[in-house]
């Protein structure tokens, strides 16, 4: 769908950047030896795992495996889209691209597509706001307390109560149906045709944090069920990894170091109505890290504010440990039962709302209060039951000092020995079981035979060897899926008498996982004053054994599968081919 960059523009484009550069403008960076260094904006750390390699224009961070070229950081940071990001450092360096000026619905990549629809629909939905029709909708928003200038500033607006109202107004604009489809607009009738997704609904539009209209949520105006009804995931929405306003509050958030956390739209725009404007809405979801670190980007500090029933209690709890283990300081506001954020605000005014944020209760003291409120704390099993609940969150402070003084508060708010604790939090450590949530594994697992890998590290070290290896084996030998797609892009580009550089490799695979895996093998020490020549007929013969030793066993299990179904003429077949098979192997 998306128009290609083609391949001597995206390296005409890296050829002109200096990664080193671009970082810098985002991150501190510090010398180290012959590359850079600093805190991984990417996950949370207090050693510094993230390189930066000025002779190979790539990052890789040591700690999550994020890793890639200058593209793939714009694309990570920002949060661009691959052709975005492209467009973004053409600009800064100067180089025109090509399909700038044809961009249509055609070369543009599905995501932008799709924004583009959200875009027509979210403008027609709030237009329809202003019909007769719309009446009872405007009544239900003044109801709600809103203003016209918040309709006005949150794109709200109103489905018609009609089937093909949106998708009349969309095809009249030239959108097919099909796509109105794919954009979550519109749904498929099982006798053929399609209907509108959204009917008789107060329509909130959702954006990125970079103003695009990327979803909606559209809510009943009376009591029916359901209340809410949300876009589908689409090309350009995932759920779990925008949040509610942040592109109206993230100034705010910014300038306070603060981002409280509300559940609803309404409870997003109530506040932020009334000037309280350093919020975000979860959109009822439980967070998640993908959240987190969006939030993290504009501030250190967190309140959530709970709902105080049970499902909004057990959300939270789990929402704090994530808190902590991405490094954010976070705390609770409890709002008085029976109300939320929104209806807190109308009744209350938004002073009282900022005092309950100004006395939000510690993560620590928050989650002793509900565990104290659940078991009896006089107890010697309510005592068990609290520690084997506070411990794993304790134990996800990263920081030892802290650690130790909540676990000196805990003795003490338990009445139990210190050291109690401390025999506690070592089963903690050595039982992955109980454990293993904890650790969070970004990384993606790569299982690969170390001779597929040091062939890999050899080629990408040395661009010459490319050719040699080439001659004595082909990408399907390497039983790795990823390697082996690196090594058959390499055979290709080496063949194509092109140049192989590790941050362009980058661009030709297009494949993140694929990408932070190369970058990572990058930054492994040179293998330079070993004998190439040996290691490499070395790896080869390994590997082609290797291969031929899986393909015995798939014959042996074949052989197996045919006795089972007596069929003789498969096993005859079969059996000649493992003869065979086994005599080559005897030969090599
Ligand atoms: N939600 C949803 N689908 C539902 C119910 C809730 O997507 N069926 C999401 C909405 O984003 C909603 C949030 O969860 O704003 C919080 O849900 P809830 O507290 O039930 O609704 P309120 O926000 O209080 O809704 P309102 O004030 O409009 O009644
Ligand atoms: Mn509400």
């Amino acid at each position: 769908m998306a128009g290609r960059i083609p391949d001597n523009v995206l390296e005409d484009v890296l050829s002109r950047v200096n990664i080193v550069e671009l970082i810098a403008g985002y991150i501190p960076l510090k010398r180290a030896g012959r590359n850079f260094r600093a805190n991984c904006p990417f996950h949370h750390e207090k050693t510094p795992s993230f390189m930066v390699s000025p002779d190979r224009q790539i990052y890789h961070c040591f700690g999550c495996g994020a890793g890639g070229n200058a593209f793939n950081f714009l694309i990570q940071y920002e949060r661009l889209e691959f052709r975005e990001a492209v467009q973004m450092l053409a600009k800064k360096v100067g180089v025109e691209l090509p399909c700038d000026t044809a961009q249509d619905n055609h070369t543009a990549s599905l995501s932008a597509a799709v924004h583009k629809v959200n875009e027509l629909a979210a403008s027609y939905f709030h237009g329809n706001l202003s019909l007769p029709a719309a009446q009872p909708a405007r009544d239900y928003l003044l109801r709600r307390g809103l203003k016209d200038n918040t309709i006005k500033l949150f794109k709200i607006g109103f489905a018609l109560n009609a089937w093909d109202s949106l998708i009349n107004f969309l095809r009249q604009k030239g959108v097919n149906l099909s796509f109105i489809e794919k954009s979550g607009l519109a749904l498929a009738k099982d006798s053929g045709g399609y209907y509108d997704r959204f009917r008789n609904r107060i329509i909130f539009p959702i954006f990125d944090a970079r103003e695009r209209p990327v979803a909606f949520g559209g809510r009943v105006l009376d009591e029916s069920m359901p209340k809410y009804m949300n876009s589908p995931e689409t090309a350009c929405y995932i759920k779990g990894k925008h949040l509610y306003g942040l592109h109206l509050s993230k100034e705010a958030i910014r300038q306070n170091n603060l981002a409280v956390v509300v559940e609803g739209y309404l409870d997003f725009i109530l506040p932020f109505q009334e000037g309280f404007q350093n919020i975000v809405a979860s959109l009822g979801t439980a967070l998640t890290y993908d959240q987190i670190r969006l939030l993290k980007r504009y501030a250190e500090n967190v309140v959530m504010v709970y709902d105080p029933d049970e499902a909004g209690q057990a959300a939270t709890l789990r929402s704090l440990d994530m808190f902590i283990e991405e490094g954010v300081n976070v705390k609770v506001a409890a709002i008085p039962k029976g109300l939320d954020p929104d209806t807190f605000v109308r009744k209350e005014g938004v002073g009282a709302f900022r005092q309950i944020i100004d006395s939000a209760s510690k993560l620590f003291d928050y989650k002793l209060k509900v565990l104290s409120s659940r078991y009896n704390i006089a107890d010697a099993e309510g005592k068990a039951k609290i520690c084997s609940e506070m411990l794993p969150t304790i134990n996800r402070f990263t920081d030892a000092v802290l650690k130790s003084e909540y676990l000196k508060k805990l003795a003490e708010a338990l009445k139990i020995k210190e050291e109690a604790l401390f025999e506690e939090l070592k089963k903690l450590k050595s039982d992955p079981g109980n454990y293993g949530f904890a650790v969070k594994n970004d990384l993606p697992v790569f299982k690969a035979h170390p001779a597929e890998k040091l062939l890999m590290r050899l080629m990408l070290e040395e661009s010459e060897l490319i050719a040699r290896i080439r001659e004595s084996i082909g990408p399907d030998d390497f039983q790795n899926k990823n390697i082996s797609k690196v090594v058959s892009v390499m055979f290709e580009l080496s063949q194509q008498g092109k140049q192989l550089e590790v941050s362009s490799l980058v661009n030709y695979l297009q494949d993140e996982t694929v990408s932070q895996f190369i970058c990572e093998s990058a930054f492994e020490p040179e293998l330079s004053s070993q004998d190439k020549e040996k290691i490499i007929e070395d790896c080869v013969k390994r590997l082609k054994n290797e291969k031929m030793r899986s393909q015995r066993l798939k014959l042996h299990e074949q052989i197996k599968a045919a006795q089972h179904c007596g069929d003789e003429d498969k096993m005859n077949c079969l059996m000649h081919e493992f003869n065979d098979l086994i005599k080559k192997e005897v030969r090599q």
